[in-house]
């Protein structure tokens, strides 16, 4: 089969591709950079470095897939309080553009990665069932995506199925980029023998997930009959951790001395996020086969392997208040 995925030469997308290829199937993807690397994406895979913003551009390339994994996103939930209109338009534009072209181009099915920050400010553990309350723009452009795509779904007569990954970790995560990705940020300034940054008291809770149990997931919305137009939670719903647990983690595995250094709250930021696993268990089977402490060991060997680097602060404020971490403003990391 002929497979498309936006973001390819990102984390979830080039691992996606990864998978698909060894299970025989033709792939196609593309990628803008903004937030992935070119080394990423398999060498079997055809690769355009076009941004999914470009409806002609997704026109052309997206034409001929059966089914299209839309993994692309500026996804900088805290970032996006600070710079809501690049994070919004580059969901919102780039999700209705490749939704537009995947039809167009005679795609059978989309699969969608949505994002826990549709949730917002609901009572966890998440459960589909819930109404959308996102509490920031990242959520908020996620959950009008989510939105499109069922219309359009709807209008045209395709399948979909909304994917809504948890904190996925894992080798390959990015780790220079100062805007997210919590564990692969600490670990990279361990590492470094730098303290990390925590934002408020480091009790906020979340629910990591290994890539490898994600992967299963999409992969049975891409190529399964079961999940279609449902939004389905992808992740485990044990071991909820908080960031200061986190921390304490990634002490025992980098061999870090240090203490972590703390920071004022981030404005909007939820304060426990972890999601129900019950629909993903009883639909696509999902099950938990590596924990919290594998994915953090997978981290740390990455880093290690290519070495730690500097933080790259390649992306603009375009909200500077006395509410912007210093993280940011100062370029503290
Ligand atoms: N990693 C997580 O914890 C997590 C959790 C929930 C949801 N998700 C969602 O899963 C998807 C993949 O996340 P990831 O962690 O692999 O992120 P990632 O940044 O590693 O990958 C996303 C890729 O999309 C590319 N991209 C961004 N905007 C683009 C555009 N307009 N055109 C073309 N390419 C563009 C980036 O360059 C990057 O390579 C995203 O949609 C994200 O919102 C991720």
């Amino acid at each position: 089969m002929r497979v498309f995925i936006t973001g390819i030469a990102g984390f979830l997308g080039s691992h996606l591709a990864e998978r698909l290829i060894a299970a025989g199937h033709q792939v196609a993807g593309c990628d803008s950079l903004i937030g992935g690397e070119l080394i990423n994406v398999p060498p079997e895979a055809e690769f355009y470095q076009y941004d999914c913003r470009d409806f002609n551009a997704m026109a052309k390339v997206v034409k001929g897939a059966e089914l299209v994994y839309h993994c692309a996103a500026t996804a900088y939930e805290g970032l996006s309080v600070f710079a809501p209109a690049m994070v919004m338009d580059n969901i919102l534009t780039g999700s209705v553009a490749v939704f537009s072209a995947a039809i167009a181009g005679g795609a059978r099915r989309i699969v969608f990665c949505s994002s826990m920050a549709r949730y917002g400010t609901n009572a966890v553990p998440f459960a589909e069932s819930y109404l959308p309350a996102p509490q920031d723009p990242y959520g908020i452009a996620k959950a009008a995506a989510e939105q499109a795509l069922i219309n359009l779904a709807g209008t045209h007569g395709i399948e979909y199925a909304i994917a809504v990954p948890h904190n996925i970790i894992g080798a390959r995560q990015k780790f220079d980029d100062p805007y997210r990705n919590v564990a692969s940020i600490m670990a990279n300034l361990m590492l470094q023998g730098r303290s990390p940054y925590i934002y408020g008291d480091g009790e906020q809770t979340r629910c990591f997930s290994h890539v490898e149990d994600c992967l299963s997931c999409l992969i049975a919305l891409g190529l399964g009959t079961r999940g279609l137009g449902e939004v389905i939670n992808i992740g485990p719903d044990e071991e909820f951790v908080s960031i200061n647990h986190l921390f304490r983690k990634l002490k025992g595995i980098t061999g870090f001395e240090g203490q972590a250094i703390h920071l004022k709250d981030r404005p909007q930021e939820v304060k426990n996020a972890f999601c129900s696993s019950e629909k993903a268990r009883r639909l696509l089977g999902y099950r938990t086969t590596r924990g919290l402490e594998d994915g953090l060991r997978d981290i740390v060997a990455h880093i290690r392997k290519l070495g730690p680097r500097k933080f790259r602060y390649h992306l603009d404020l375009e909200i500077r208040n006395a509410r912007t971490p210093r993280t940011w403003t100062e370029r503290l990391m």
